[in-house]
């Protein structure tokens, strides 16, 4: 696996590959749901990319800023026993030379549920994918349905600027308990992990949004949101300090499997 720090050597490089590549975005601080995307793009495509870039504009609070995890060197030896052929581990004066000065924004679906409750935060999100899109020239983009409004913005925003990258969703993985992969699982005790299960326990079985809301605030989650949209329940709750989100299709049918 060849690492590429600086986004000016990786631009020349990317000149030189003309086979099929497989892009996978992530904050690092990797999981099985990250290195099942890693999987699906190798299956895909001849080349396989990754970025890791704990991206500050997308985070509203300093402090889930600061304690994001981060540990680089493990996930340099994940991705390289996966077999990931390029890793983009740009900084932050590079990604934004700009200062910032140039901005995505979507007026509708990134106003609702995690848009609410995080100002800014697709902006950033979806500001940093179109620089990360840019500099990777993929053919397909692998994102997890964990973050479903995040997908969705993606899908509809490489639609409207006509990007030449497929935006693949794939299914969350989840531990054996139900809870879905996610780098802020570390931050949670194990006695909180085991109760953040139920999460998908309460999201996948209560009869609507509301019951699901109350049923989460009596097992003493703080609830920023129970939502219905897209033929999904979504929620975002906190527990322990932590911010946690997940989503089931309301018809079990429509649920996206992991493959074996
Ligand atoms: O889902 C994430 O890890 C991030 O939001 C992404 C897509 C890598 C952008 O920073």
């Amino acid at each position: 696996m060849k690492v590429f720090e600086s986004l000016r050597a990786w631009q020349a490089a990317r000149r030189e590959i003309h086979d099929s590549v497989g892009f996978v975005p992530t904050m690092g601080a990797l999981h099985a749901g990250h290195l099942s995307l890693v999987d699906r793009s190798r299956q895909d495509n001849t080349t396989t990319v990754v970025s890791i870039f704990v991206n500050p504009t997308q985070f509203n609070n300093l402090d889930d800023l600061q304690k994001y995890p981060r540990h680089v060197n493990r996930d340099i030896e994940l991705m390289q026993a996966r077999g990931v052929d390029f890793l983009l581990l740009p900084n932050e004066n590079e990604m934004y030379e700009d200062k910032y000065q140039f901005q995505m924004f979507e007026k509708s679906e990134s106003k609702i549920l995690c848009g609410a409750f995080r100002p800014g935060h697709f902006e950033g999100v979806l500001t940093v994918v179109m620089k990360l899109l840019n500099l990777a020239q993929a053919d397909r983009c692998y994102m997890g349905e964990k973050d479903y409004q995040q997908l969705r913005l993606i899908q509809n925003m490489a639609k409207a600027f006509f990007m030449k990258t497929e935006i693949v969703g794939c299914p969350t993985v989840r531990e054996p308990s139900g809870l879905a992969m996610s780098s802020r699982n570390e931050r949670l005790t194990p006695a909180g992990r085991a109760h953040a299960a139920k999460l998908f326990e309460i999201l996948s079985g209560a009869q609507d949004a509301l019951h699901a809301r109350r049923e989460l605030e009596r097992l003493d989650f703080k609830v920023d949101y129970v939502e219905e949209h897209w033929g999904r329940r979504l929620s975002a709750i906190w527990y322990e300090g932590v911010r946690l989100i997940d989503n089931v299709a309301l018809d079990p049918k429509n649920e996206m499997r992991p493959s074996p």
